[in-house]
């Protein structure tokens, strides 16, 4: 690969995408990877657990909105390349409080780019030339669909959230520093991941965890809204090929192929878990308030609650320039996906509980008064 032997940044390794990220680079490249995080309630650095002692790996616990300490990090490590996941990144979180969104989406990848342009002025002709920066960003800049169509690079922007807004804003300034000053940039724009290690805030592991625990599953309005869901490891290889190969100054999207509305997702997840207790005696005592061990069905705990202020109704993507341009296809249907996500948070369970704290309680109690 074309970043082994030198030195990686990643922002928001601590966080869901970015741990994915990192657990890649350690066990399929030759990459020295620092992440760099400011460890927020979203971050968790068990989620990287070949990190300890791994000697091509090194954490700084960092707000990317912080000049000098990024400009120290980049004369301690001399990167070949930043990839920026840092981010506030739950929609929700966004309307009740969009103050942190824009300090961290916006101004924090504005430091970040300022700080990568002037160490990327500070490289001799070779290295300058391979320096790369990386941009992660989401569909939802594009705003909503109706029935049909699909979201492509050439769509105008429309985000209809603080969150989305914020991502747009940080787009449109990863763009202005190749236009203007020649960065090479890479822009990335995906759909809905899943997987292991996502905080129980988003939709699949919150119901998950929800129905093994007995407690209402929030679906907002009538749940008839579409999502189309990527895979984490699926996303992991598409910034990887774009990190690779994607031109300077050029945006992918990468869509995950599997359009569902979100009843479907829930309904699919309370199947599953119902038929993963009904099956295995262990799993039902260690959930005993789950529906499956009074033999109810899960779907019982479906609670329609007030939908989300300016709910985007439908996303959907076409990453065909991606296929074309960077040989990129979602590996991993949604069916295949799912249940090995279930898998994952039935195998795992120290990892979520230790995260349901007062935080995450505060927030579902919340998300049921809606
Ligand atoms: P996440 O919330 O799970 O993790 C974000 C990480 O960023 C956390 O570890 C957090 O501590 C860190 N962070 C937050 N503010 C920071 C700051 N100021 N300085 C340094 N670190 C900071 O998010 P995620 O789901 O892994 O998303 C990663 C990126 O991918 C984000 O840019 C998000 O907008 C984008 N994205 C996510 C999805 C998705 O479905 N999760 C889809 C499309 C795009
Ligand atoms: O599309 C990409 C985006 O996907 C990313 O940019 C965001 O960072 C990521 O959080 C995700 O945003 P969504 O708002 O689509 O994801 P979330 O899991 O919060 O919600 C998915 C859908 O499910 C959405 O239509 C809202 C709905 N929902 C969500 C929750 C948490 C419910 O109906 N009930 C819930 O309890």
């Amino acid at each position: 690969m074309r970043y082994d032997g030198t030195v990686v940044f990643v922002t928001g390794g601590a966080g869901f995408i970015g741990s994915a990220v990192i657990r890649h680079f350690l066990d399929h490249t030759g990459a020295f990877v620092v992440n760099i995080d400011k460890l927020t309630y979203a971050s968790n650095r068990c989620s990287i657990p070949q990190a300890a002692g791994h000697p091509r790996y090194a954490f700084a616990e960092l707000d990317i909105c912080n000049e000098n300490g990024l400009r120290a990090l980049f004369e301690c490590y001399r990167p070949a390349a930043v990839m920026n996941l840092a981010a506030e990144s739950h929609v929700d979180r966004s309307i009740d409080g969009p103050g942190e969104f824009i300090q961290t989406n916006i101004v924090g990848t504005f430091t970040l780019l300022q700080e990568s342009l002037h160490y990327w002025r500070s490289l001799m002709s070779a290295r300058s030339e391979a320096f790369r920066f990386l941009h992660v960003s989401t569909d939802e800049v594009y705003g909503s669909l109706g029935a049909s169509g699909l979201f492509t690079e050439a769509t105008a922007y429309a985000p209809n959230s603080p969150y989305s807004a914020s991502k747009a804003s940080s787009d449109h300034l990863v763009r202005a520093y190749h236009e203007t000053y020649g960065l090479d940039t890479t822009v990335t724009n995906c759909s809905n991941n899943y997987g292991p290690y996502q905080f129980p805030e988003k939709l699949i592991p919150l119901t998950i965890v929800n129905i093994l625990l007995g407690k209402p599953l929030p679906v907002y309005g009538d749940g008839l809204q579409v999502r189309d869901w990527l895979h984490v490891e699926d996303h992991c290889a598409a910034i990887t090929l774009a990190l690779r190969s994607g031109r300077p100054g050029e945006v992918y999207n990468v869509g995950g192929n599997s359009e569902t509305t979100n009843m479907e997702i829930v309904r699919t997840l309370c199947g599953l878990v119902d038929e993963a207790l009904g099956a295995r005696a262990e799993l039902r005592a260690a959930f005993p308030n789950s529906p499956a061990v009074q033999a109810m069905p899960s779907v019982g705990l479906i609670t329609h609650v007030r939908d989300r202020l300016g709910h985007d109704r439908r996303y959907a993507i076409d990453y065909a320039k991606a296929a074309a341009e960077l040989g990129y296809a979602p590996a991993r249907d949604l069916a295949m996906g799912l249940r090995a996500t279930l898998d994952w948070y039935l195998a795992n369970t120290r990892w979520w509980q230790a995260l349901l704290g007062r935080d995450y309680a505060d927030w579902l109690e919340k998300n049921y008064k809606r």
